[in-house]
């Protein structure tokens, strides 16, 4: 699994290590916070098939190329459809290829607006913005009012989270990538989508630095009180409990759906991990134990309540615990129920190459989105046509 900032899987690794003590241990290894980086590494083990690693927290992106190339176990029997009902579907849909189920959902993400409460009152705000525009006025008024640096932070680095935040713009105006297994990225709603994101920089909202930014920055910059906006996961909710890490508190914060283009709706980005065994692995049984283990309810509770990461079952969003000690649940309920998933494809990798490149290049200004798209539309439809 990527870096674990919270801590807390370090400590259900060794709770669970305590309670097999005499069976078997896990170790946890840790692999880059970068998704992208994180799956370069995994994809160059796991084709020499000489990794040895068991079980593989991995991302939402990743079942349907890791199943069509044979890396992961079908855990189809193990994990009934009974079974299923009990998680979230649109996790659980994250895992199935061709028919069968390759993993059970861990946890899940959604793109969130969070937003300073207490500066948008002090600037005559008392409610969060619906569309993109009325966000950037926001924004803007309210960042000049109170001497805040910016208004607004997201993650528009060349990477997989600048895949995903240029999609939630593509996506808030009307357009997408596919139709079935037709690209359709060249639009004009995708084109609005792409303006507005490379507005957030020409109009003075963001700072240039934004094009850079990955979750890692975005973190310092909202928490340490210098952006009215952030675009993020749930798990930044967690840090602003913890004063070492954050100037603000949980008082401060409000969160929203994302604003919406003016004719479009709001999505969240569907993010999140899932818990996969390697198809090589020599030891799936205990494999198997751990990942049911992890995956359990009580596994979930600990990381919803320490690291605010969403659990993917159902029955935690009625747990009264959870709802009281982690506000991020109630507070995202709207964007946790909006989510979209990016496109779903054996060459998704390479797909979001593609994207996170163009969506960069349009962010920085260097190419405009009416020309990124085009170039989209071919580059994708080369790829999406390898598979067929
Ligand atoms: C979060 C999401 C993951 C996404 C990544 C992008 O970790 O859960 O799905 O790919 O961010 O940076």
């Amino acid at each position: 699994m990527g870096v674990d900032s919270s801590g807390t899987l370090q400590d259900l690794v060794d709770t669970f290590n305590e309670e097999h003590k005499g069976e078997f241990q896990v170790r946890y290894r840790e692999m880059p916070a970068d998704t992208g980086q994180y799956f370069d590494q995994l994809r160059t083990e796991l084709q020499a098939a000489a990794s040895e690693i068991d079980v593989i927290g991995g991302d939402v992106i990743w079942p349907a190329q890791f199943a069509a190339n044979g890396w992961i176990l079908d855990v189809s029997d193990r994990f009934p459809e009974s079974e299923r009902q009990r998680f979230l579907p649109a996790p659980v849909d994250s895992l199935v290829y061709e028919g069968a189920i390759y993993g059970v959902p861990w946890f899940t993400d959604a793109g969130m607006l969070y937003y300073r409460t207490d500066l948008l009152e002090q600037a005559g705000f008392s409610e969060p913005p619906g569309t993109w525009d009325e966000m950037k006025e926001m924004a803007l008024k309210t960042a000049q009012d109170t001497g805040t640096r910016d208004g607004f932070v997201f993650q528009g680095a060349q990477y997989e989270g600048g895949t995903v935040n240029g999609l939630e713009y593509i996506w808030t105006h009307g357009g997408d990538v596919l139709s079935g297994d037709q690209v359709v990225i060249d639009s004009p709603e995708a084109v609005a989508g792409l303006e507005t994101e490379r507005s957030m920089i020409s109009d003075g909202v963001a700072s240039q630095a934004v094009s850079t930014y990955k979750e890692q920055e975005t973190d310092p910059a909202f928490l340490g009180g210098r952006s009215v906006f952030a675009r993020n996961w749930p798990y930044m909710y967690a840090l602003s409990e913890d004063p070492e890490v954050s100037k603000i508190e949980p008082a401060q914060i409000g969160i929203a759906p994302l604003p919406a283009g003016e004719s479009g709706q709001s999505f969240a980005g569907l993010g999140g991990w899932n818990m996969m065994i390697n198809a090589n692995s020599q030891r799936q049984e205990e494999a198997w134990e751990f990942v049911k283990w992890m995956t359990s309810e009580q596994g979930q509770r600990q990381r919803a309540l320490a690291a605010t990461l969403l659990p993917t079952r159902k029955s935690l969003y009625e747990d009264q615990e959870i709802l009281e000690k982690v506000p991020v649940i109630r507070l995202g309920k709207e964007a946790i129920q909006s989510t979209k998933s990016r496109p779903v494809s054996p060459y998704y990798s390479d797909m979001s190459l593609a994207m996170a490149e163009q969506f960069n290049l349009s962010l920085k200004g260097e190419t405009d989105p009416q020309a990124a798209v085009q170039n989209l539309q071919e580059e994708l439809t080369k790829i999406v046509e390898q598979g067929s």
